[in-house]
């Protein structure tokens, strides 16, 4: 079932999200619901914070590269539940957007390889590496589950712009 995206600046993306506890269907429930509401916005990820659950769930479906038209393929579906770095190394800047903050795009700087560990729906701990752009991905879904947005890691100048813009658009 597609959801209703929170939209920045809702106090409900600063909530600090909690660790799942529960691999049941009401997790799975939840998966269903953000992959639809991602698909329907064509985002490559979300996290569950963005349909209002404050749990640590995320996920991220990467467009082909190689076919710009290919439509995005379910079971491809990355499902990350209670993340933890284990390494993170280097730096690299790319541009980034978010369905919390529709139509704007930045360039950020992220850690350029990742390790991760993680939980998938059934509870088995998992491992992924990657210096690529999963890994920005990855970084940018998980500061959700801690409250943190994109354009926090903007300048000072950028983000008063940015703020500026943003209360146009939305008045
Ligand atoms: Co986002």
């Amino acid at each position: 079932m597609v959801r209703d995206i929170v939209i920045y600046p809702d106090k409900r993306l600063k909530l600090i999200s909690q660790e799942v506890k529960e691999f049941d269907s009401e997790l799975h429930s939840l998966l269903e619901d953000m992959y639809d509401t991602m698909l329907s916005k064509r985002g490559v990820g979300l996290a569950a914070i963005q349909i209002g659950v404050a749990k640590r769930v995320l996920i991220i479906n990467l467009p082909d590269e190689n076919d710009d038209d290919a439509l995005p393929i379910k079971s491809e579906t990355l499902e990350i539940i209670n993340p933890v770095f284990i390494k993170k190394e280097g730096s690299c800047k790319h541009q980034e957007g978010c369905l919390s903050i529709p139509g704007i795009y930045e360039d950020i700087e992220r850690s350029e390889h990742i390790v991760l560990e993680y939980q998938n729906r059934y509870g088995e701990k998992k491992t992924i590496e990657d210096n690529d752009f999963l890994a920005i991905a990855i970084q940018h879904e998980i500061d959700h589950l801690d409250g943190k947005v994109f354009i926090e890691k903007l300048s000072f100048i950028k983000r008063k712009k940015f703020e500026k813009e943003w209360k146009k658009k939305f008045k």
